[in-house]
């Protein structure tokens, strides 16, 4: 055995014994089905337990099996998920789901391949899958495993990096417990998210302290290492808030791209000035009855940040053909994404 995962090897017992007092009590951890795991797996990807809990609830009374979900109509689909944000997730759960009900009369393939071949699963979450939801001893390596495998070996990889992260996993494969698969990746994922943190670990309450490479030698705030191939691109973008007899203009995005099918303001790229503004008004064959606000608005995505120069005014005339003119009473019927829909507030 290499050194990395002869330290690796210590570590279930104390992890176990460790989840088994502080383990935190969750709806997908207390009723367990294949399918709850998945959901909630793919909600608590970049999101946080907190915020997922009341989406996954609500998820589970509209769509509580796989066939639900299937025929969910697609606006319901996405309000359900408003807010959430990374849209492309709830588009690949639709999608898995309908050839999960095609070729698998509804339920969950248990083998990493299967699982594997659906959209939206990737290594981690078909390891969660079958560990959490089958009992097979498979990791699931996130961030966390990452920060918490590299820290406890004083490992160097760039955890950024593919490598890095098929070595982690290999060396998980070795160590998991067969008899608690699923308990030993959730400690994991407790244990990153309550002792062993990003910005500073808490040692003096960490089971594994006394194994653990970067505690001994003082280098948690070192490891893991995290090295950027390339900066967020940045976007400027001009938003109209375009008021008419109480209503707001809203259109639908493209069927592709980044949050497809969503509905948002009127916008177009770069920062106009407001005679540049009046013009693009003119072009929507629109009449500006009263300039009401002008502000800056900023929103974070994966690969680029959008700097928003947002115009609000009263305005008259219809604007192009498949336009909506939402009132406040009925935002909930188009959903938006958190970029925009915080604008309108
Ligand atoms: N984060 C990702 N998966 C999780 C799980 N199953 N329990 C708690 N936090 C998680």
């Amino acid at each position: 055995m290499a050194r990395e995962t002869e330290l690796l090897n210590q570590i279930a017992s104390p992890l176990l014994a460790w989840y088994d007092e502080h383990r935190r009590v969750l709806p997908w951890r207390e009723e367990v089905s294949p399918y709850r795991t998945w959901v909630s797996e793919i909600m608590l990807q970049q999101t946080r337990v907190q915020a997922v809990l009341p989406y996954f609830q609500r998820f589970m009374e509209a769509a509580p099996d796989v066939t639900a979900l299937a025929s969910l109509p697609e606006q319901r689909l996405m309000a359900l998920w408003q807010g959430l944000g990374y849209y492309s997730r709830a588009r690949n759960l639709q999608r898995a789901a309908a050839v999960l009900t095609e070729r698998y009369g509804g339920a969950l393939p248990c083998s990493y391949g299967a699982l594997r071949a659906l959209p939206g699963i990737g290594d981690y979450t078909a390891g969660a899958i079958l560990s959490i939801a089958y009992g097979q001893a498979v990791p699931a390596v996130d961030g966390n495993v990452l920060r918490i495998a590299s820290r406890l070996t004083g490992y160097e990889g760039n955890v950024l990096d593919g490598d890095t992260r098929k070595t982690v996993r290999e060396w998980m494969a070795e160590i998991i417990p067969a008899d608690r698969p699923g308990d030993f990746n959730q400690a994991l994922m407790d244990l990153g998210a309550s002792v062993c943190l990003p910005g500073g670990p808490l040692c003096e309450s960490c089971p594994l302290a006394t194994l653990c490479t970067a505690c001994r030698e003082g280098r948690q705030a070192s490891l893991p290492v995290r090295v950027k191939k390339a900066g967020k691109r940045q976007e400027e973008r001009t938003v109209f808030l375009l008021e008419r007899e109480g209503r707001t203009a809203l259109r639908r995005r493209p069927d592709s791209g980044l949050l497809a099918g969503l509905w948002e303001y009127p916008n177009g790229a770069g920062t106009l000035t407001e005679t540049e503004a009046a013009r693009q008004l003119a072009e929507w064959g629109l009449v500006p009855l009263e300039w009401r606000e002008r502000f800056q608005a900023k929103h974070v995505f994966t690969h680029i940040v959008w700097e928003m120069t947002v115009y609000r005014l009263a305005v008259s005339g219809d604007g192009p053909a498949g336009w909506a003119w939402c009132d406040p009473a009925e935002r909930g019927e188009y959903p938006m994404p958190t970029a925009f829909g915080k604008l309108g507030e």
